[in-house]
């Protein structure tokens, strides 16, 4: 890692700095030529994660994003040219939260006089597919953030963040499961031509917010939509077969069967749902592509074939 500690580098304060995307941020910016100080947020600065971004030059600070702590989160921002934003909707399943404490967090940026504000947002799924998916709040809610966001006056952009290589590893109802001649079954409510923006974000989302810093073509007012390869779902599903040797086949299962496959409870079950049934009929990104965003990344980004070869799946394909 080199990261700085000089005080004439630009100061980025990274939220999240302990997760994938905060710790991607961290990777691609000590991976620039260009020096950073960092100052990486998290509610324990005694965690592995955090001690060994301590150890590479992190200046880690313990801080709890919440409502009712503004007074903290101004502090936590004192000097900062940059802030990184992720919210983790996933912790609480509660979007008026997310909503209220991402709004909490760009007022307090811009009460310190943040030069750039880096959101890591998606889209809005109600408002895109015209109030045919309304239960995507994960989605819904990092909509409703970059429009205050963009609305609030602070230098912002929105680096959306694609669908994560690891949910084919790590979630229910995404992996593909043992059926009783031994091979193996990806059973998902959409098409196997369904496109998706698959990125492995530890290694690779960082990279995208590394460019809309150095990016003369990025910077306040745009949008990054990140990818390190756009690819169909049958498609993965065949690469990873064919790359790990085992018999694994694609299956279209209907809406019913795979709300019951997925184990959920019904309401986050009906989330994940939309989702896929949204990326089907309106593409991730709302049809836009992601051609533009990568151009002037510093580097490659992995294939999904790259991200399958580099990953063990003895735990998934058992
Ligand atoms: N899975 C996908 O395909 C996908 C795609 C696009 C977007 N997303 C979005 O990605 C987000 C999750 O990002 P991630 O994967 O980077 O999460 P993650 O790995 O679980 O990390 C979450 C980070 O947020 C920090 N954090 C959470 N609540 C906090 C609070 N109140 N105050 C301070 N820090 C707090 C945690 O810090 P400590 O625990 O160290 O305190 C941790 O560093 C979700 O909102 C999800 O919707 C996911």
């Amino acid at each position: 890692m080199t990261i700085t500690q000089n005080t004439s580098a630009p100061l980025v304060v990274v939220v999240g700095v302990t997760g994938n995307q905060g710790g991607s941020v961290v990777k691609a910016l000590a991976e620039s030529d260009k020096p950073y100080r960092i100052r990486g947020l998290t509610r324990d600065v005694t965690k592995p994660a955090a001690r060994e971004l301590a150890a590479g030059g992190v200046e880690t600070v313990a801080v709890a994003l919440t409502s009712d702590n503004a007074a903290g989160a101004r502090e936590v921002f004192k000097g900062a040219d940059i802030v990184f934003l992720v919210t983790n909707y996933w912790e609480h399943l509660d979007v008026n939260r997310e909503v209220a404490e991402a709004k909490m967090i760009i007022d307090a940026a811009k009460a310190a006089g943040v030069k750039l504000f880096i959101w890591s947002g998606l889209e809005s799924i109600i408002k895109v597919s015209n109030g045919k998916y309304p239960n995507v709040h994960h989605f819904n809610g990092k909509g409703e953030i970059t429009e205050y966001g963009r609305a609030s006056g602070i230098p912002f952009v929105n680096v959306q963040s694609g669908w994560y290589a690891i949910n084919f590893w790590k979630l229910n109802g995404m992996k593909p499961k043992k059926v009783e001649d031994g091979t193996y079954v990806l059973a998902l409510p959409v098409g196997p031509q369904t496109l998706l923006p698959v990125i492995d974000t530890p290694n690779d989302y960082g990279l995208f917010v590394r460019e809309a810093i150095e990016s003369p073509e990025f910077g306040a007012g745009s949008e990054v939509l990140t990818s390190g390869e756009d690819i169909t779902i049958g498609d993965m599903i065949s690469q990873l077969s064919e790359i790990t040797g085992k018999k694994i086949v694609y299956s279209r299962i209907s809406d019913e069967d795979f709300t019951t496959a997925t184990g959920l409870p019904p309401s986050v079950a009906l989330e994940v749902l939309e989702s896929l049934k949204y990326h089907e009929e309106c593409g991730y990104y709302a049809g836009k592509t992601t051609e533009a965003s990568r151009r002037h990344l510093a580097r490659p980004t992995r294939t999904w074939a790259d991200f399958v070869k580099s990953t063990d799946w003895s735990s998934v394909l058992a």
